[in-house]
């Protein structure tokens, strides 16, 4: 049985202030829910705050970060490293999310470079993969996230994979409000399952957690729980607010 992760990713969101009230109202929705496990990943600035704000929900409610660089020190003005991550707390790292693809011009294979570090350094990546409009219309869907699962997964071993989580996030679907339709994303996953399976074995592929994101919402969640391949959600916009948030996470069972 694969266990629910449902994670939120709040890009370049919230002040100290801002993060204290949020987990304040967070943790008492969340304190009785069981069988699902929720990951906050704040910007880098709020990483040691929330961390903090979070200890007492330690093993329920972790914390993620939504990038780092690949080296582990030295002189790279403006990363942050893997062991960095650690030291604050981190136990997930969003890597090759669609926008730092996108705008920051990332690589498949700079992501692989990172999936791999990061494992080194004791962290769960949360791999990110999905299609453009432009390659979702071209009828390339599976080929582009095959392409940018195998490059992400390349460096890393069976072992290591079982505990991978892969986002799956249709690019068009990012923050649209147009959230993909759940048969669609269900087969999609299983797609990319498949690849796990070519690549690890199908033990290793049964057992890696791969979530939907893109537009997800309270009112949206339950029914892609309800596909058998997707194992939980990444959020963005409805990670922002502790009601919303929660409510996925308790619909994310
Ligand atoms: P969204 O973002 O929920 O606002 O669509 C998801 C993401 O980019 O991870």
């Amino acid at each position: 049985m694969r266990t629910p992760v449902i994670a939120a990713n709040w890009k370049m969101h919230k002040t100290l202030s801002e993060t204290a009230g949020f987990v304040k109202e967070f943790l008492p929705l969340v304190r009785d829910l069981d069988g699902v496990e929720m990951v906050i990943c704040p910007p880098f600035t709020l990483l040691g705050a929330a961390g903090w704000a979070l200890a007492d929900a330690k093993g329920k409610v972790g914390l993620g970060a939504q990038n780092m660089y690949k080296e582990v020190q030295g002189a790279f003005t403006g990363e942050v490293s893997g062991p960095m991550l650690k030291d604050v707390g981190c136990g997930y790292v969003i890597l090759g999310h669609s926008e730092r693809r996108a705008i920051f011009g990332e690589s498949d294979e700079l992501v692989g470079e990172k999936v791999r570090v990061a494992y080194t350094h004791g962290l769960i990546p949360i791999l990110c993969v999905g299609e453009t409009l432009q390659e979702r219309e071209a009828g390339q869907t599976d080929a582009v996230n095959r392409r940018q699962l195998l490059a992400g997964v390349a460096g890393i071993t069976p072992e290591q994979a079982r505990s991978l989580v892969v986002a799956y996030e249709p690019v068009w679907a990012i923050g649209t409000g147009r959230n993909c339709n759940t048969t669609d994303a269900q087969a999609t996953i299983a797609a990319i399952r498949t690849v796990l399976a070519e690549k690890f074995g199908q033990e290793v592929a049964d057992a890696v957690r791969i979530q939907y994101g893109g537009s997800v919402k309270p009112n949206n969640i339950a029914d892609y729980m309800a596909q058998p391949d997707i194992d939980g959600a990444l959020v963005g916009g409805a990670s922002l607010e502790a009601a919303s948030f929660a409510a996925i996470c308790k619909a994310g069972k």
